[in-house]
């Protein structure tokens, strides 16, 4: 039997209440299609940070090296600063791991309630394609007169050609794959931001001379912000930096009904390193504890990590499974105007699992 070796961190707040849920689905489907997952498990996030005063031991990527793929929960705590709890962890698994595209699909599945007053039969299907190793998360700046009344700051970005390139070229392929639109919306500053965002607009225009099947459009991302809202329905692709994709996933997740839908991958396209699964939410910290986290970006995100290990049949029956408890409105959290709790929407989830 194949097996598969998954590193699992499940981090914080509701990143502990969903993973679980996550893992309850791997093993269903482990059955039901002849395929082994060994989970290894790593406590790390706030409780070890509060005991070690970082987030996770030294050789941290020497421990998930080993393995096939990374499944990680959320990290955050109330009483540790964002930065620390980010930089600590997430981003250098990112970046050393070489996951240098973040995807994040945004699909509004039918009995799910869009915030958005949609025209009749209008539907969102769209992929957010985020820059994930560089740009303005390189973290490269510092502190002068540090805490003192004339401190200043400074944070550069970097974006190299390399970066850019081959993110913007996935993007590209990606359209291809989906063969839905066939369109791809670059997003930039490049008004404002005169140099980095300038290199990344030529870039954008020298890929798509070699796809002349795929329709371009770039937008500032101000403009970007307002047509996901005013026409979401127009979007196939859209690829942008570490910060403007961070920052449109949430809008593309919010408007496909709750941010407990919106799942993500963080991709190594070369497989060198693990690619790394998580929802797009964080830690949850005003309903951790209560038992009502929707489980479904997780379990989706598990969905896109058996679809880059190949398991294409068992990735098809996860997302087929969770798109027919939505349609039914069997099972439903509070985030989707439901009573029930977590644990009882991965029940429905596993019941759905058709093969
Ligand atoms: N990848 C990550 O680990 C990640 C991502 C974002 C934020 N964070 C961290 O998480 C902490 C909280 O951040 P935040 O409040 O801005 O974002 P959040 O995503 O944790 O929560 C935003 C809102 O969405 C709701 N929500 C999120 N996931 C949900 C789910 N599965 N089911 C139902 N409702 C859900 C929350 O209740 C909250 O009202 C911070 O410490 C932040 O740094 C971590």
């Amino acid at each position: 039997m194949q097996t598969f070796n998954i590193a699992v961190i499940a981090g914080d707040g509701i990143g502990r209440e969903v993973i679980p849920e996550a893992k309850r689905v791997l093993e269903s489907v482990s059955t039901r299609h002849g395929v082994n997952f060994r989970f290894t498990d790593f406590d790390w996030g706030a409780d070890y940070y509060f005991q070690n005063e970082r987030m996770c031991p030294p050789d941290f990527l020497g421990q998930l090296r080993p393995s096939d793929a990374i499944l990680l929960g959320a990290v955050g705590h109330p009483r540790i600063p964002d930065h620390v709890t980010l930089n600590g962890l997430l981003l250098p698994i990112r970046r050393n791991f070489d996951q240098y595209v973040n995807v994040r699909p945004a699909i509004l599945y039918p009995g799910v309630q869009s915030p958005l007053a949609l025209r009749r039969g209008e539907q969102i299907d769209m992929v957010v394609v985020r820059e994930n190793t560089e740009g303005e998360y390189s973290q490269v700046g510092g502190f002068v007169y540090h805490e003192q009344p004339e401190e200043v700051a400074i944070q550069t970005s970097v974006f190299t050609r390399r970066g850019t390139e081959r993110v913007i070229r996935y993007a590209f392929e990606l359209a291809r794959q989906r063969n839905r639109k066939r369109r791809v919306t670059s997003v930039t500053k490049s008004n404002a931001q005169g140099f980095t965002m300038v290199l990344w607009d030529r870039t954008f225009a020298l890929v798509a001379s070699e796809y002349p099947d795929c329709e371009t459009e770039s937008l500032l991302v101000d403009a970007a912000a307002m047509n996901f809202i005013r026409r979401p329905e127009s979007f196939d692709v859209v690829v942008g930096s570490n910060l403007f994709g961070d920052i449109l996933s949430d809008i593309s997740a919010i408007i496909v009904g709750s941010m407990g839908l919106a799942a993500s991958a963080n991709l190594d396209p070369s497989r060198r390193f693990p690619s790394m699964f998580e929802p797009v939410h964080g830690s949850g910290p005003d309903i951790a504890g209560k038992g009502v986290a929707n489980p479904m970006a997780t379990i989706m995100s598990v969905g896109m990590m058996l679809q880059h290990l190949g398991l294409y049949e068992a990735a098809k029956n996860i997302e087929s499974a969770v798109a027919s408890v939505l349609a039914g409105g069997s099972a439903r959290t509070p985030d989707l105007g439901g009573t029930n709790r977590t644990s009882e929407v991965t029940d429905a989830v596993v019941q759905k699992l058709t093969l």
